[in-house]
Formats: structure tokens, sequence, C-alpha cells
């Protein structure tokens, strides 16, 4: 299980530090909600603030788009030093075309399923992505309870890209911490998200090695 401290819940007021913060607390990536308050009622930070992060961690940059039309934007978002770029099935782009823009700059890519969404949404474009990510929250802000109902939706995914032969990361976003962690673990996810549950922690380092012994 790899642990993805959620960017949106540091101090932004020493964003550099933050990141080192989480880089020495051996977190595996580091994920970044950009959020444009039409196709979620927040607005956090844009493709700029990735790119001044960037130079502070070689950790890898999972960036989450809840955006209306994020093929207006992946070339910044590649600019900015995104490795893995993640769009909403729900948004107003096209899958496809998005998707191929995405793979022209050489990113990883993935799509991602608010609550309400069924992981058959994800199916038709499985065979082209690097992961699917299950939203345990509704999307836009930080902080917000646990989705345990969602956690089938995992093995849908990974049974499904078994009938086609294709390996698929799953990973889980929204109110993961020392408590609801274990519940995604037996749900066979590979990348939990944690903002509040890392970056409010006292001591990062012991939240994220805590996070990952849970079984
Ligand atoms: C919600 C975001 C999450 C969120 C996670 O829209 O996608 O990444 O910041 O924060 P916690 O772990 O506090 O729920
Ligand atoms: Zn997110």
């Amino acid at each position: 299980m790899l642990i993805a401290p959620s960017f949106l819940s540091c101090d932004f007021s020493k964003l550099g530090e933050e990141l080192v913060r989480m880089d020495k607390a051996k977190a595996d990536l580091i994920h970044l909600d950009v959020m444009d308050g039409h196709f979620v009622p927040n607005i956090t930070f844009g493709a700029p603030v990735i790119k001044w992060a960037r130079p502070y961690t070689k950790l890898p940059f999972d960036v989450h788009l809840m955006i209306s039309e994020p093929h207006r934007y992946i070339k910044d978002f590649a600019d900015a030093g995104a490795d893995i770029i993640t769009f909403h099935v729900e948004c107003d782009s096209d899958i496809n075309k998005t998707l191929d823009l995405i793979e022209s700059y050489n990113i990883k890519s993935g799509l991602v399923i608010k609550p309400n969404t069924p992981a058959s949404a994800v199916f038709p474009y499985i065979d082209r992505l690097y992961m699917v990510l299950v939203m345990t929250v509704e999307p836009g802000f930080g902080g917000q309870s646990f989705m345990a109902d969602m956690l089938p939706k995992v093995a849908e995914i990974k049974e499904y890209a078994k009938s086609i032969g294709k390996e698929i990361l799953v990973e889980a976003d929204g109110g993961i911490n020392g408590e609801t962690i274990g519940a995604c673990a037996k749900a066979g996810i590979d990348i939990c998200v944690s903002g509040t549950g890392v970056f409010k922690a006292e001591d990062a380092a012991k939240a994220i090695s805590e996070l990952k012994e849970i079984k």
C-alpha cells in the first residue's frame, strides 16, 4: 500500500518546507487537488502553484483534476511537472481525447469516479489507464467522512481489468486515516490519499508508517 499525502491540507505559507517534510516522512507520492469552483464547489490552486512546488521533492506528483474541462489544461499541468494526471469521468471533456493528450506528454493517466458513479463508467477506457481513482467522499473538500460503501467498486474494477488482461492500480481518496485504512487494505486498494490524516498529524512520519502497517 502506497500513501499519497494530499497537498490540500498543507500549510501553504510554507509550501516548500511542507513538501520536504512529507519527503522525509517517507510519503510515496504527493497528491495535488486542483478544483475550479465549477466542477466542484471549491477553488484550490492551478498549474503555477504545482510548478513552484515541483523543485522541493522528487516524489511523483499525482495531480487530481476536479475541473470541468481538463483537456484545456493538460499542457499546463504537464509543463508544471505532473507525473500522473487523473480527471473525472463525469467531466465535460472528451475522455479519449483528453487521455490522448496526457499520453502525448508521456504522463501516466487515470480516471476518477465520484461516489454516485458506478465502477462500470471507467470500463470503456480501462485498457489505456494507469490508475482508477475511487472517491470515498464527495469531491470538493478535505476533512470529510469516509464512505465505506464505495469499497466494492475496487473489486469490480480489478476484476474487469483482469478479464481483459490488464493490470490496473486503484487509488482511494477522502476520509482515509488510521481508522478507515484497514478497510481500504482489505478491499485491495493500492494507493491511499490522506490529507488531514497525514499533514495534520503531529508526527507525519509516524502517521505514514502506521497507515502502511495496518492490514
Ligand atoms: C477531496 C480531495 C481529497 C482530499 C483528501 O475532494 O480529492 O484529496 O483533500 O483529504 P482528507 O484525507 O482530509 O479527506
Ligand atoms: Zn484528491
